[in-house]
């Protein structure tokens, strides 16, 4: 007789029906096995988890969190605070200032948003960071991760968030319920919330802290990292010859050039000459540096003055 396989279909359920339910058992030792390991194994000198921390300081540490390291932000994030110490301070930093404090954290339009989320804070919310989650979703540079991460650590409020770690943590220990639904954020975030304590010996921070200590070290207990499996899984994209290198390199020129600003041709030569020492053979072309210039410009890094007919490119 022929043999038929029993073929096991693995149909995926869409995002609409996330039907996983937990039980009170599963929670309970889960809760229990990461609350065991963080007793012995929390992070420690991250001045962001001080006990007197203020709602702008989480604030500060989470957007600097958002794409730098933990070991790399913590450097910037200390002369940040010394500098910037609230958002009335940071409202009306001088712009070259905010971009010189940023500098080496990348992705500077953060330091921007940042500038602008203050002024808001400070017009509009007689200078206090509002608590609920769509009002903080409404602020520059605050999406839902940042949103939940500061209700959680400036205010000790339960939002279920997923960020890098999180989000190992549950693709690692919920494989099979994760499965069917091809470990798709909503799914995660559907368990995220069912693991969230409620008794009060377990606060919402040390909580979330707990789940990032432990999910930042699965890939070296495990040796490989669960997150491959996730469709938001992206490897950082290299650094060297990136447009981001290039705009680096400019804001890095005029940050140290007098305030009156670089002719741009010259700004053109003195980026390229940087450039090709830093990702050799990848020489920056005329009408790339006109694009990312521009970029520069609409989003409100620069300011360009005609000066008896020739074009000086500035800090704004
Ligand atoms: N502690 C507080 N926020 C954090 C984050 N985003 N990543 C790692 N540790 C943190």
């Amino acid at each position: 007789m022929k043999k038929t396989r029993n073929k096991k279909e693995k149909s995926l359920k869409t995002d609409a029906q996330v039907t996983i339910v937990l039980t009170s058992k599963e929670i309970q030792e889960f809760q229990l096995l990461i609350m065991d390991w963080y007793s012995d194994h929390a992070r420690e000198g991250l001045p962001w988890r001080a006990t007197d921390r203020t709602a702008y300081q989480v604030l500060i540490s989470e957007v600097m969190l958002q794409q730098t390291q933990v070991d790399r932000t913590i450097p910037f994030f200390r002369k940040w605070i010394k500098r910037f110490p609230d958002f009335q301070s940071l409202s009306s930093a001088p712009q070259r200032d905010l971009l010189g404090y940023w500098k080496g954290l990348g992705y500077n339009s953060r330091a921007l948003r940042l500038k602008k989320l203050a002024q808001r804070v400070i017009d509009e919310y007689a200078g206090v960071l509002p608590k609920r989650y769509d009002t903080l979703c409404s602020l520059p540079g605050i999406g839902p991760y940042t949103a939940g991460a500061v209700r959680a650590f400036a205010f000790g409020e339960a939002t279920p968030i997923i960020e890098t770690n999180i989000r190992r943590v549950c693709i690692h220990h919920f494989e099979k319920e994760l499965e069917l639904y091809d470990f798709s954020d909503k799914a995660i975030l559907s368990i995220v919330q069912q693991l969230i304590p409620e008794q009060s010996n377990i606060s919402i921070a040390d909580w979330y802290w707990a789940l990032m200590d432990y999910g930042s070290q699965l890939p070296k207990e495990l040796g490989h990292n669960p997150n491959k499996k996730s469709k938001s899984y992206t490897r950082q994209k290299k650094f060297q010859g990136s447009d981001r290198q290039v705009r680096g390199t400019i804001l890095e020129i005029l940050l140290t050039s007098p305030s009156g600003g670089v002719v741009y041709e010259s700004l053109f030569e003195e980026v390229r000459d940087q450039i090709i020492k830093k990702a050799p053979g990848d020489p920056l072309t005329r009408s790339r540096f006109e694009k990312i210039h521009s970029d520069l410009d609409m989003e409100g890094f620069i300011v360009n003055e005609n000066i008896s007919g020739q074009v000086h490119v500035g800090l704004r």
